[in-house]
């Protein structure tokens, strides 16, 4: 059989593949499909010395993958507002990213008399603009519309109304969900000032200010709306590590992913109301696999509740036994179901989708 798949999936995620491999090694199981499994070890850093290896060892060999499983999204519970029952989304594309660096500069001098503005003022002044003026609410326009009309019928009278004419609606909705941080970064590019640094001495006029910021991009034209909203010449700005929003990956019932994934959650959690088209809002090692495949999907197999929120990155970052158990049963059931299933588009046809 041509086509190949891969997990490319870091941290316990990892280990729930590995323990999923012993499984069917054990019971002496042979993949008709070959399938891959990419473990990269910088995710977290771009995965410059991993995943894009990884892929560009692929990429040497000729292989072409059926589709890509990597981490990025779960299974909500509890966490959009409206929808009783668990949802599992897949994430079918990602936010991109842009990091700015702003940098001002000014003649040194001492503090007994001052210039009218010193660099430190002339940059705090251009980050606060950028803070209160947050990017333009797109809601609607992106990727979003698809989750959303999917599940539409799941949401309680008279949200699903709603989520069902966001034709008409989609401001008001874009509107609700731009007042909590979390559901914000579906709506628009989201603007988070991370580092400044600024003066030497504390009777000297600074003779720089720097800062940086970081934005995840809803959709592109980043670097206009951030020199018209600072509008000051004195600033200089410089990118680093930009890219736009990744492709959309297909998703309709004849995709051959979709129907794997589909199968096994239905399998390992009957418990979960819905599955949906999701976007995942932070970045993951997706991104370097796209000359592989047009099918690339963010799938972390596990519950996720408003508990789990803040242990992300966070303190006591953990995974129930339970949740485990369910993982690796998960990823067991999806390698035998790929074999199981016949992909439905001639693997020749696969990049046109
Ligand atoms: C900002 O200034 C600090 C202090 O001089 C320096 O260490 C840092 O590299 C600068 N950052 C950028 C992005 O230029
Ligand atoms: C995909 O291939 C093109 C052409 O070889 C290359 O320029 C591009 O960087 C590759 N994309 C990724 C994400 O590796
Ligand atoms: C979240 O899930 C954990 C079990 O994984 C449970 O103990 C906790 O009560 C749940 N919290 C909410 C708010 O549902």
């Amino acid at each position: 059989m041509e086509s190949s798949l891969i997990f490319n999936i870091i941290c316990f995620h990892s280990q729930g593949i590995l323990q999923a491999l012993e499984f069917l090694l054990k019971r002496n199981y042979r993949p008709q499909r070959s399938f891959y499994i990419g473990l990269g070890h910088d995710e977290e850093l771009s995965g410059k010395n991993g995943a894009k290896k990884i892929v560009a060892e692929l990429e040497s060999k000729g292989v072409k993958l059926a589709y890509v499983l990597d981490e990025g999204s779960f299974i909500f519970d509890g966490i959009i507002t409206g929808i009783e029952k668990p949802v599992a989304l897949i994430g079918i594309t990602e936010k991109g990213a842009i990091t700015a660096h702003f940098t001002v500069t000014s003649t040194p001098g001492h503090s007994s008399s001052p210039p009218k503005r010193t660099s430190i003022g002339i940059l705090s002044e251009a980050m606060s603009k950028l803070e209160k003026n947050p990017m333009p609410n797109l809601f609607g326009q992106g990727p979003e519309l698809l989750m959303f009309e999917e599940l539409a019928s799941e949401f309680k009278f008279p949200l699903n109304i709603i989520m069902a004419n966001l034709w008409l609606f989609a401001p008001l909705v874009g509107r609700v969900l731009e007042r909590t941080p979390s559901s914000n970064a579906f709506v628009r590019t989201t603007t988070a000032l991370t580092m400044f640094n600024g003066g030497i001495k504390s009777n000297v006029i600074p003779p720089f200010a720097n800062a940086t910021a970081n934005f995840r991009i809803h959709s592109a034209q980043v670097l206009e709306i951030i020199e018209q909203t600072i509008d000051d010449g004195q600033v200089k700005i410089e990118l680093e590590d930009a890219f736009d929003p990744l492709p959309i990956s297909p998703w309709d019932d004849q995709t051959f992913g979709v129907q794997v994934f589909r199968q096994a959650i239905l399998d390992v959690f009957p418990d979960v109301g819905s599955i949906a088209p999701g976007i995942c809002v932070a970045n993951t090692d997706s991104r370097h696999y796209t000359n592989l495949t047009k099918a690339v999907y963010r799938f972390n197999p596990v519950f996720f509740n408003s508990t789990d929120l803040p242990r992300f990155h966070g303190l006591n970052e953990r995974i129930s036994i339970d949740g485990y158990e369910r993982q690796v049963k998960f990823l067991f059931q999806v390698i035998q179901n790929s074999d199981f299933h016949q992909p439905t588009v001639p693997h020749a046809n696969l990049h046109e989708l």
